[in-house]
This record gives structure tokens, sequence and C-alpha cells, in this order.
């Protein structure tokens, strides 16, 4: 999957808020300073799905973080009416059986899967608990590599994974990283954070930024200085390439 030449599009905000009236007075304080929006289950499950619609059909992108996990035939239903309403990403849970019926669902449309290897809040006793013999690292590994191998899209993953994860999956797949915190923000419940333009070196295709942006006093302001980071850690990239 090519990455987008203008690092506008790669700035993906998390629209963490409650309602859709919500939703829509942040959209409308961000204006053109991003373009691409990710709803999850919060906002999703509030009316959300008919809001996306909306964003999509005014030239937005939108990120449907909704982990799917279900049996075959059920996701790849479902992930066909996501494709026909027109969003670009998808997440599912990174299990083979799952994520073949995905890449199925989607097969013929625009949408992207992308797989959730191990959830981020699990550590090694958590694993075990729900009675994997692997831990985190390996299991992170090994999910990757049976993404790459069905043909998923991308994956999400932590900034600290990305350039790791780059070495099993290549350079075709997207990888999406949460956890980013511009330098002086607050850095809330999340333990493993970057900055943005420490994370697009680490090789993170797309960031998704929420309370940063969401809850600041300039949320348009905050997506634009986010924009700009990533402008110019890719001007550097491009520089050293030549
Ligand atoms: O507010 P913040 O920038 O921490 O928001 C990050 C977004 O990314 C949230 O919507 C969160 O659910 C999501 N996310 C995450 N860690 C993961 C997967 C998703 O923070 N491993």
């Amino acid at each position: 999957m090519a990455v987008p030449l203008d690092p506008r599009d790669r700035l993906i905000v998390a629209l963490d808020v409650p309602s859709v009236s919500d939703a829509e007075a942040m959209v409308a304080r961000i204006d053109s300073a991003a373009t691409f929006y990710k709803i999850g289950y919060q906002l999703g499950l509030a009316g959300g799905l008919p809001f996306a619609a909306g964003l999509i059909a005014a030239g937005k992108q939108v990120f449907l973080d909704f982990k799917l996990h279900d049996i075959g035939n059920t996701i790849k239903h479902g992930v066909a009416s996501v494709a026909n309403m027109g969003a670009t990403f998808l997440t599912v849970h990174a299990y083979p059986q799952t994520m073949k019926a995905a890449v199925e669902g989607a097969r013929g449309s625009n949408l992207r899967i992308l797989a959730v290897t191990v959830l981020t809040s699990y550590d090694d006793n958590d694993l075990a608990e729900a009675g994997y013999g692997l831990t985190v690292g390996p299991l992170v590994a090994r999910r990757a590599a049976q993404a790459r191998d069905i043909g998923i899209d991308g994956l999400v993953c932590s900034p600290e994974e990305a350039a790791n994860l780059r070495g099993v999956v290549g350079r075709e797949m997207a990888l999406v990283t949460p956890g980013i915190r511009p330098a002086g923000s607050a850095a809330g419940d999340q333990k493993r954070i970057m900055t943005p333009a420490r994370a697009i070196a680490a090789g993170a295709d797309y960031l998704v930024v929420g309370r940063p942006i969401v809850e600041a006093a300039d949320p348009r302001g905050a997506a634009q200085a986010i924009v700009d980071e990533i402008a110019q850690v890719t001007a550097q990239q491009q520089q050293q390439q030549q």
C-alpha cells in the first residue's frame, strides 16, 4: 500500500467523543487541518455510522476501529457492508480465520483491512491467563507474519514496534500507530508514547491522535502542528534518499 504523498493524509484524528453533535462540532473546528477520522465503539454505537457516511460524502476518509472478530461468514458479510459504506480502514483481530474472511469481504472495494496483533493493554501475564503459550513479542511477530501472508493491508502497532514490524511485513503493509504525543503534551493512560516526528522516523505510515487534538484549546492548531511535524520529517527522509 503506497504511503500518501500529502502529510495531512497521514494524520488520523481519533474522534473519541460521546455524541454525534460533539463529533460534528469537533470536525468543524478542525476544519481543513485533517482529512482522516477514526471512529470507535463510543461514537460508532451512538449514531456514529450515519455520521461516518456523511463524513465520507463530504470528502473525508474514515477509519472504523471496530476490532471485529467472529466466525468467517459473519466477518465476510459485515466487512462487505463496511466496504459498501465507503470507509477507508477497518480493524479486525489478527486471528487467521478472521483475517482471511475480512480480506474476502473487502475484495474489489477500496476498504483496507488493518489487523490488531495483540492489544497493547495485554502483557505476558494477561496472555498466560487467557491460555496462550506465547509471550507478547513472539505472538505479535507470529500474527504480523500471518497477516502479511493472508494479504492484510496493514497493522495497528505501537510506534516502538514499528521498526521491528517493518522487518517482518516489508514496505507494502501500512503501519498505523496510536500512542502519539507531541512534545510537552500529557501522556494520559498511554504507556509507550512517541512524538509525531519520532514515530514517522521509526517507520509509521499513519499516526492516530486523539486527546492531544480533541482536548486541545485549539484543535485545528494542534492538528496542523502535527501535520507540519510529519511534513518536516518526510522532507528530511526524501532528501536522504536522493
Ligand atoms: O487520545 P489518544 O491519542 O491516546 O487516542 C489514541 C486512540 O488510539 C484511541 O482511540 C485508542 O482507542 C486507540 N488505540 C490505542 N492503542 C491501541 C489501539 C488503539 O490507543 N493499541
